[in-house]
Order: C-alpha cells, then structure tokens, then sequence
C-alpha cells in the first residue's frame, strides 16, 4: 500500500533536523541543542500553582472527556483575557484546542479547497505551510523586511492577493525573527483584508514575551474584519506538552458555516486534555510573576545572543523584539553550499544544532539561521565561540 500524496508533501524542518542529530547521539556526541522553542529544555519550570491544580483535578477524578469546546470556566477567563486585552468577546465566541497546532489544523481543514491559496509571513512558522499543503492549498509567502527589523513587505503582500486567496496569516511576535509588527502596518493589512474580503489569522502566541511592550492584536484595532486569534499556554505559562491553546472568533457573524464547520471539527475530535485544561485556568487566573520573571530573563538573554553574534565575523543579525529566536544572517562565501549544508556541517563539527532559514521560508529565509535564545548565557557563550570557530573554517 502507498502512502498518500498528502502526507508525503508534509515538512516541518525544527524537527526535521533532530533526526541527523540522533544519530550523532547514537554514536555517542553530546549535542547542545538550540533548535527548539521549549524553555523546558533549559532553566525555565511550570509554575507550580499550575502543576498542583493538575495534580489536584487528577486525584479529584477530573478525568473524563471534557466538551468538545473547552472547558466552560476556561473559555470564560479566555474570553476575559480577550476582552481586556484586544477587543469585547463573549464565551461563544472561544474554543480550546490541544494547542494551537490543532487550531492550524482545524481552521485550514473547515476553509481550504485544493486551488486556494493562503498568505503566510516569510520567514515564518512551518505550520501553516504545512498544513495549508496538506489540505491541497498552496501557502504564498510575503516578504518581510529584513532591513526594517523584518517588517512586512505590505506592497509585496498586497500584489500578491488575488480571488484565490482565503486568509492573511500573521505571526506577530514572529517566529523565527523576533519582529513585533507597529500598529501602522497591522492597519495596512486590516485595510488590505477589507478590500478583498480575506479573513485573517493571528497567531499570538508569544503576546507577552515582548522586550519593549510594543504588541497590539489586530483584534483590537477592527470591529469589521473578521479574525481568528489563536494563542495558548504553551510559550508563555511554560506548559508545551500540555498541549492546552485556542481560538477567538472576532468579527465572525458574516462566515457562521466556517465556525459551524469548526465546531463539527471539534466534536469529532472529542476534546483537548480535561486536566490539562484545568491547569491552563490557573494559567489564566493566577499570580502574573510568573511572565514578568521569564520575560525579564529573555530580555537578558536575547540581548547577549544579538550582541554575541553580531561580533563574529561573516554572522550578522537583527534585534528580536520578541519571542524566543533569533534569525541571524550569514555569509556563506562558497565554502557551503546553503543554509542547510552549513547547519549540518557545524553539527557535525561543533554539535551544536540550529535551524537552516530556508525551513521557515526558501525565498525569504534562505540563508539564514535560528537559534533560541532561551539558555543560560554560559550556555550560548559556549555555543556562539564554537560558532566563531566554525566560520573560521577553510574553503
Ligand atoms: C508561532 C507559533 N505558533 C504556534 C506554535 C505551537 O503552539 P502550540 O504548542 O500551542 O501548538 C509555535 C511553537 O513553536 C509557534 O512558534
């Protein structure tokens, strides 16, 4: 039997790099890891309010299915945390999911037709490439500006709409390069989704880790277009494997059949964790010192990481103003062939794995690198001087 076309087009390059990692392991190298967004894998622990809520609703025999939309009382500190921050949402209008990769899933699975095409950032999350493929859609990168902090190109975004065109993804912090977007271009965008009556999704993942309190969601700027927020508890309550995140329907009364659609979705796939979900309420409603203590340590560390790269020559980068990445540039001056051959070859040699640029988009990520800034800053001086040692290599 052959496997299907549409799972054959699936890739997802963070972890598609850690398969040549393992094997090194295999043999026995000691690989320091900088490829993955989980600040568990470093100095960074789940609050413990959220642990014992888990624990407590667990022995409390809170462990059947919950509703296929969500825990009620979480839906409604979701659709506070909503309303304070980005624009009045009611209970109806919020969906857990088993994190937002679900929501990507389902979104793109009640919307997409073979022949459709969805705007994506380049660079950006693979997700959305991902599974805008999967569902026989073809995801369009528009260009962000590397020059400009990686702002988004929105004349490129603009000529590249077309009648064809479902939805604008917005990944804001963005990952891989840490650009928070300025409330001008987040207009241009709304003013572009009116006038060719797009849909928008914006994924917000990272809302709170931001080092100059620069975010705004497009939620709170538009009481017309209609937007899909998704966000979670996987980045900023430090809770990835919990696998708890959702949506919010704004604007959403003149495409009722596509929640509907969603919500069909939702029933089928029974529901998100039950205790998790619990956990995810103390998230929402427990003490904020939590992100201010995180936040205030990234902060810290993505400035080490950009001053540190930005010394070693043939490696230059912008500042991320959010997130947890950093998208540096270099200069391959033939002595390898791209980004991948370099981000292999430096795990060969120095054990230390990145993610080639070209993963998050092969125009406008090429190139390039990710790293994440989330380890001690001992740890990325360790990384960074075998990184300067590498590009000493010879042609
Ligand atoms: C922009 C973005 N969206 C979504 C996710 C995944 O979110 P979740 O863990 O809620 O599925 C990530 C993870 O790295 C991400 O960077």
């Amino acid at each position: 039997m052959n496997v299907s076309e549409r799972s054959s087009t699936i890739s997802y390059a963070i972890r598609d790099v850690v398969e040549y990692a393992r094997k090194l392991e295999s043999k026995g190298d000691k690989i320091l890891k900088l490829n993955i967004g989980d600040p568990l894998k470093f100095d960074f622990k789940t609050p413990e309010p959220m642990v014992d809520a888990i624990v407590n609703a667990a022995r409390s025999s809170f462990n059947g299915y919950e509703d296929s939309l969500g825990n009620t009382e979480l839906r409604r500190v979701i659709a506070e945390r909503e309303s304070k921050n980005n624009g009045k949402i009611y209970l109806e209008d919020v969906v857990v999911t088993s994190g937002v990769t679900e929501g990507v899933n389902l979104v793109f699975g009640a919307t997409l037709e073979p022949g459709d095409e969805v705007l994506v950032p380049g660079p950006g999350y693979p997700t959305y490439t991902a599974y805008a493929t999967f569902f026989g859609a073809t995801p369009v990168s528009y260009k962000t500006i590397e020059k400009d902090g990686w702002n988004i190109d929105v004349q490129d975004l603009k000529s590249k709409i077309n009648e064809r065109t479902k939805c604008i993804v917005i990944i804001n912090p963005n990952n891989p390069t840490g650009a928070v977007y300025p409330k001008k271009t987040l207009k241009e965008i709304l003013d572009i989704a009116i006038e060719h009556d797009v849909f928008i999704i914006s994924d917000e993942i990272y809302d709170r880790i931001t080092f100059d309190d620069s975010f705004v969601s497009p939620a709170s700027m538009t009481d017309e277009v209609p937007i899909l927020t998704f966000n979670g508890i996987s980045k900023i309550y430090l809770a990835p494997g919990w696998r708890v995140g959702y949506m919010a329907f704004y604007n959403w009364d003149t495409l009722f059949d596509i929640k509907e659609g969603i919500m069909k979705e939702l029933r089928a796939r029974i529901s998100a964790s039950s205790i998790c979900q619990v956990g995810a309420i103390e998230a929402y409603k427990g003490s904020e010192k939590y992100v201010v203590e995180m936040v205030s340590k990234l902060k810290q560390r993505s400035e080490f990481a950009y001053k540190r790269l930005n010394e070693i020559p043939g490696i230059s980068t912008t500042n991320p103003m959010g997130g947890l990445y950093i998208f540096p540039k270099i200069e391959l001056d033939n002595k390898w062939k791209d980004d991948k051959e370099f981000v292999y070859e430096f795990l060969k040699m120095k054990k230390v794995l990145l993610v080639h640029g070209s993963g998050f988009c092969p125009i406008y990520g090429k190139d390039h690198f990710r790293s994440v800034f989330l380890p001690p800053i001992e740890t990325m001086e360790d990384a960074f001087s075998r990184l300067e040692d590498f590009m000493k290599t010879k042609k």
